[in-house]
């Protein structure tokens, strides 16, 4: 059984707030006064707290470090028209989270913990959500195994925590991305579906050699043929064929809560959807004949940032001029102006604070 908690708070006497610059922001570099820190033990959460953000103490023999029980989240909080501040979708996130725990044999955490802790550590640093234009309240909760034994099993003891960061855009331009046929991100009964962190370190070096050649992502294709386009490496992939919206739909693929959104939206505004498998051959013959007229890379970290170019096979793929693409900039201001309150939430996305 799961202990009922309440959560303990600990406030900073040295808050950093008035060195930041909010018309400067890098993603992920600057990080909040507060973090929550909640320690599960014997089968049970045991504490939470909200503290100061610093330094965490562990052993060096954590199983973590050493076999990868490590998942995590990517949410944004934005300051409302109003000066309210909301949490975009965090509910699809914390489910997510759960998902992701259960593949990696770790604990699951209550909405207890993680909605509630996540509303007391965003109340209480609310002035770090950036007031300036495109800007958001990163928020990053995570989970790694921390029982310090060398031996290959399930940790017996986990530390859950928040921390957040006040960002800008990730990707400030539109994308350059290669379509991967050698290496592969996640295979069909693997762990592609979930947010742990291991598929990210997997994706380093082919990354790093696509980057080498002038691109900024890869898209990611199937385990078996490399023939189906999967995700890019930091967002899930859309594209408008025709007088229908795509998104590839796999178990191996990150399930975004953005394209998930931007799916919905589409729905209702009468686009036709098609969550499917898209062959890189659909796509690139789309692209040579006209009829993908739009692509887009979507995620929270990326909100909706446009493709402009495809690598295939050491050939490149133009596509259509960003400004020109009717829905990606409509649902981009759409979800702008849902975010920071401009128009009404019809959709009860935000969680307000
Ligand atoms: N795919 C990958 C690999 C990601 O890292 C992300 C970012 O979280 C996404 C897709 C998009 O997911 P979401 O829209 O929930 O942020
Ligand atoms: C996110 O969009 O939240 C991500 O996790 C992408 C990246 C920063 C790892």
């Amino acid at each position: 059984m799961e202990k009922v908690h309440s959560i303990e708070v600990e406030q900073t006497t040295s808050s950093r707030l008035a060195q930041v610059d909010f018309e400067n922001l890098k993603f992920g570099h600057i990080l909040s006064d507060h973090m929550l820190v909640a320690e599960y033990n014997n089968g049970a959460w045991q504490s939470v707290k909200v503290v100061p953000y610093g330094n965490i103490v562990m052993s060096p023999s954590s199983s973590f470090i050493h076999y990868g029980q490590s998942i995590f989240e990517g949410i944004k909080a934005y300051k409302q028209e109003n000066g309210d501040v909301s949490i975009f979708r965090p509910d699809q996130n914390h489910e997510r989270f759960n998902k992701s725990a259960a593949r990696l044999e770790m604990p699951t955490v209550p909405a207890e913990i993680f909605m509630d802790g996540l509303k007391t550590l965003i109340d209480l640093d609310r002035d770090w959500v950036p007031p300036t234009k495109d800007a958001s309240l990163y928020i990053r909760p995570f989970m790694f195994g921390t029982e310090a034994a060398l031996g290959v099993h399930p940790s017996a003891s986990y530390t859950f925590m928040i921390i957040t960061s006040p960002v800008g855009s990730y990707y400030n331009k539109p994308l350059r991305l290669k379509v991967e046929t050698h290496y592969t991100r996640a295979a069909n009964g693997g762990v592609g579906f979930s947010k742990n962190a291991g598929n990210y370190a997997l994706s380093l070096h082919p990354t790093k050699l696509a980057q080498e050649e002038g691109f900024d992502q890869l898209i990611w294709t199937d385990a078996e043929e490399h023939a189906y386009v999967e995700e890019a490496g930091t967002a899930n992939l859309l594209f408008r064929i025709g007088d229908t919206l795509i998104t590839p739909s796999s178990e191996t693929i990150l399930r975004g809560i953005t394209r998930l959104s931007i799916m919905a939206i589409a729905e209702k505004w009468g686009l036709k959807t098609e969550s499917r498998k898209v062959s890189v051959q659909e796509l690139i013959d789309g692209i040579e004949n006209g009829s993908v007229t739009e692509a887009f890379a979507a995620g929270t970290a990326a909100t909706l940032t446009p493709i402009a170019e495809i690598g295939y096979q050491g050939k490149i793929y133009k596509l259509s001029d960003p400004a020109t693409r009717e829905f990606s900039n409509k649902v981009l201001q759409y979800l702008n102006d849902l975010r920071y309150g401009r128009i009404e939430d019809e959709f009860g996305w935000n969680l307000v604070v």
